[in-house]
């Protein structure tokens, strides 16, 4: 099986995700999301890693702008890597170190301390990530406040099926579960909208599920 070593090197995931297909499931599953955003709007993906999520909406929406953060400067670099091959301009992309324990703050290309304004974002971006805080609930809180009123938040997590439990456990990810995602997510003033994945969605849909929630106004 594949080392778990691979969430630490941004190259050899990106080359995984596109030779398995898992970047063009994911694609797929984005193309048919309804996420009306305005077309200036400010994007969020944080736990980047190769910036699937985030540049798909940067190209999405014309005038958008996307903050990338990781743990792992290696992917914040594939993350730009593929904003060039998908002809994005740079300058709509920001990358930044953080941590998805304390999501609002981050650290800059130049070295500098940073901090997110709570309702800063119209769309919040996550994958596989959450399970990577150190109190996964309270990181998905802080983030969730970190929406504009009427800003989305997207979060293509790990499934609870045997092969999402056993990838999770291989890459030393703590699951959360879907109920209690949704739980934590409408507490802090969300409705949420369902979004299976589908068979068409396959190799994703084999670890991944999807929730998409929208703040309200
Ligand atoms: C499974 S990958 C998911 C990448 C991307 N979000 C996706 O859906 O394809 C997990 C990512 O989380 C990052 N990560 C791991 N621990 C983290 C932490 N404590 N804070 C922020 N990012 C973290 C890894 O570097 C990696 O890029």
């Amino acid at each position: 099986m594949i080392s778990p070593n691979l969430y630490k090197n941004g190259r050899t995931y990106d080359f995984f995700m596109k030779a398995l297909g898992y970047e063009g499931s994911i694609d797929r599953f984005l193309d048919h999301l309804e996420i009306d955003c305005r077309p200036e709007c400010s994007i969020l993906d944080a736990g980047c890693g190769t910036g699937i999520l985030g540049l798909h909406f940067l190209e999405r929406f014309p005038n958008s702008s996307l903050h990338a953060t990781d743990i792992e400067v290696g992917f914040l670099r594939a993350t730009l890597a593929n904003a060039h091959r998908r002809d994005i301009d740079r300058h709509r992309v920001t990358i930044g170190v953080g941590d998805i324990s304390s999501p609002h703050c981050w650290t800059s290309e130049e070295g500098t301390p940073e901090t997110f304004e709570d309702g800063s974002f119209d769309l919040i971006c996550l994958g596989a990530v959450i399970g990577y805080a150190s109190d996964r609930e309270a990181s998905l809180r802080q983030l969730v406040q970190m929406l504009s009123p009427g800003g989305y938040l997207l979060n293509i997590e790990m499934n609870e099926s045997l092969t999402g439990r056993l990838v999770s456990n291989r890459y030393r990810y703590r699951n959360i579960s879907l109920e209690r995602m949704k739980h934590v997510i409408r507490q802090e003033g969300c409705e949420l909208m369902s979004t299976p994945l589908r068979i068409q969605h396959l190799p994703a849909k084999l670890t991944r599920t999807a929730i998409v929630a929208r703040k309200l106004v």
